[in-house]
């Protein structure tokens, strides 16, 4: 069997290491990989649809598994299905619930979905005038893809101006800020549920928590995330029960009567405040950090269940009862502006945890650093602490220049 695993981050390094467990996979190629999965496999340095493809086509691919949600945005599903390839992942009308922020809010207000409060707007003007009658902090957020950096939370009034301008007006994301989602700001801690979807049932996965912010104590810039912990410990039973039925359950009706069915990852970004769980986003993918705790958790075969989703059976997903932390070390700056092209040190000295590359590449017989986010440590135990003890053992070994990570990871 072969196997195509589109994305280089630490999220396609897991689903590599989870796939390998099933010896009837003889082949696993990455488009376009990195120092962990060119050991697992062959990179493909490939990352148009057209391209993925043809050398789909032409290696005789069985199944493509799809990380960024780029590709999908861009309809690499649709192409794949058309020439008669297994692809795990939503058609292009389904993943613009990611790409279309707006198309995603109107979907949940539709369905009567909890979510935050907001307005679509595609006129400058009406979006300033409407930000000048409303009550502060306040989210703006371009429509479309944007690298993740198209959501600010603005304070006053003149920021919100600045914001929509910049959105707007200069264009400094393209046509991702053509058309902005203003919405009230939630005040409450993150939670983020993955679940599978069969064409017509989603199944979750235990909740994770992601640590967005650079900084200990959760302060500093948003980030692609510093670190995760499954299950999350904040998210309760009643937290639980608040986001099958109202968020959950009108998803998957809301599903059914758009006529929208895929078979792939749906990711739930939850907000919850002092008034329950709120629906922030939907993410047509697994998440990063998100990946790298959730699979080695996952006593199913990974393999099989993607297989049976995309015949349209049910799975019935099994998750140790045990806790998973992963730690991401970043090069200095990160997420501004970095350097890279560093050597990581002591590699064959990590012994507690499982290292996952990102933005790493081999050298020769070198893994420099290429990226932000270098590398993830996972790791797993009876508690927290136990888990995270192994991951901070193994991030004082590893070395590379100006190499940073949070202190406070798993940390509770
Ligand atoms: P999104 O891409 O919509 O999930 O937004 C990215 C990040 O912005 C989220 O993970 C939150 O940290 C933050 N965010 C988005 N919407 C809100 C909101 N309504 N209130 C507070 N924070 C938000
Ligand atoms: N960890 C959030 C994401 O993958 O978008």
């Amino acid at each position: 069997m072969k196997i195509l695993i589109v994305g280089n981050g630490g999220r396609e390094s897991a689903l590599a290491l989870k796939l390998k467990e099933d010896s009837r996979i003889t082949k696993m190629y990455f488009a376009k990989g990195n120092a962990t999965t060119d050991k697992l496999g062959q990179n493909v340095y490939e990352d148009s649809v057209e391209g993925l493809t043809s050398f789909a086509i032409k290696e005789r691919i069985d199944l493509t598994v799809v990380g960024p949600e780029a590709p999908l945005v861009d309809g690499i599903v649709d192409e794949f299905k058309k020439h008669g390839l297994k692809i795990f992942g939503p058609v292009k009308r389904a993943a613009e619930l990611e790409g279309s922020k707006a198309f995603s809010k109107k979907f949940m207000q539709t369905n009567g979905i909890k979510t935050a409060r907001a307005v679509v707007f595609d006129a400058y003007q009406e979006a300033i005038d409407y930000v000048r009658t409303q009550k502060f902090p306040l989210v703006i957020k371009a429509s479309g893809l944007a690298g993740g950096k198209g959501v600010v939370i603005v304070d006053e009034l003149i920021d919100a101006e600045a914001t929509i301008h910049q959105f707007m007006i200069e264009r400094i994301y393209g046509d991702a800020g053509i058309q902005l989602v203003i919405e009230e700001y939630l005040d409450g801690f993150e939670t983020s549920i993955i679940a599978f979807s069969n064409g017509s049932k989603l199944f979750p996965c235990i909740p994770v928590k992601d640590y967005k912010r650079a900084g200990n104590g959760d302060i500093g810039p948003n980030t692609g995330g510093m670190g995760s912990v499954a299950p999350s410990p904040e998210f309760t039973a009643e937290n639980y029960k608040d986001f099958e039925d109202h968020i959950l359950a009108p998803t998957l009706s809301g599903l059914h009567s758009a006529n929208i069915h895929f078979k792939g990852f749906i990711f739930f970004g939850l907000m919850v405040t002092k008034n329950g769980t709120y629906l922030l986003e939907y993410n047509m993918r697994m998440g990063d950090p998100e990946t790298q705790v959730l699979l080695p958790l996952m006593e199913n075969n990974l393999f099989d269940v993607i297989m049976d989703c995309l015949d349209g059976k049910d799975i019935d997903l099994k998750f140790k009862n045990k806790k998973a932390v992963c730690l991401v070390m970043c090069s200095g700056g990160y997420p501004r502006k970095i350097e890279t092209g560093f050597e990581i040190k002591n590699i064959s000295k990590v012994t507690e945890s499982q290292i996952l590359f990102a933005g790493a590449q081999n050298s020769g017989s070198k893994v420099l650093t290429s990226g932000g986010r270098v590398l993830s440590l996972v790791a797993t135990g009876d508690s927290y602490d136990e888990a995270r003890k192994k991951v901070y053992a193994d991030a004082k070994t590893i070395h590379f220049d100006y190499e940073f990570y949070r202190e406070d990871i798993g940390k509770f």
